[in-house]
């Protein structure tokens, strides 16, 4: 469809604000752990066919942590990642208690290197539906190359417009 008389009111620009930290040590303590318990669901990993391991840990209103790796099959597409599994375990688990605060992703690569994991779209999209149920951030806590760390303070930040119905 043609449309007539379309023109641009006004350039807008976005700004995504995050933090890094040179080290794991320098997060809170709480965000050390739920970190730690991401690297060690990694151990849980099915990943036969990428050998890419991935583990994240999502940290409950109550402290209580749900913990999640990428399970794949071999119709690929029937694969799941880390993040997902997490988020739809405690979602299915306790129903009564969206309420989820952080979550903490990390790779394992087939060397056994940890490595970046940043949530593909897919997550993305999952996670900010649960973020807009909730009214609240749910802060994602990226390990990344060399033992640093991104924290996005907010899902809005991974996937701004996203989809809503
Ligand atoms: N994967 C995750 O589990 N989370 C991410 O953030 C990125 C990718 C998985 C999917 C697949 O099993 C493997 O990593 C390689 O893409």
């Amino acid at each position: 469809m043609q449309l007539e008389n379309e023109f641009v009111i006004m350039d807008k620009e976005l700004v995504i604000k995050y933090q890094e930290y040179e080290s794991v040590s320098e997060l809170d303590v709480v965000d050390r752990e739920l970190m730690q318990r991401a690297v060690e669901a990694a151990e849980g990993a099915y990943a036969p066919y990428s050998g890419f391991h991935v583990g994240a840990a999502l940290r409950l209103k109550d402290g209580t942590i749900v913990i999640g790796s990428n399970q794949e099959n071999v119709a690929y597409p029937s694969g799941l990642c880390a993040e997902r599994t997490a988020v739809f375990a405690a979602s299915a688990q306790r129903p009564d208690y969206r309420d989820y605060e952080a979550l903490a992703i990390v790779g394992r690569n087939a060397e056994g290197k940890l490595c970046e994991a940043s949530p593909c779209g897919a997550c993305r999209q999952v996670l900010s539906e649960y973020e807009h149920l909730q009214h609240h951030p749910l802060r994602v806590i990226c390990y990344l190359e060399g033992g640093r760390v991104r924290v996005f303070p907010s899902v809005v930040t991974l996937l701004p417009f996203s989809f809503e119905f």
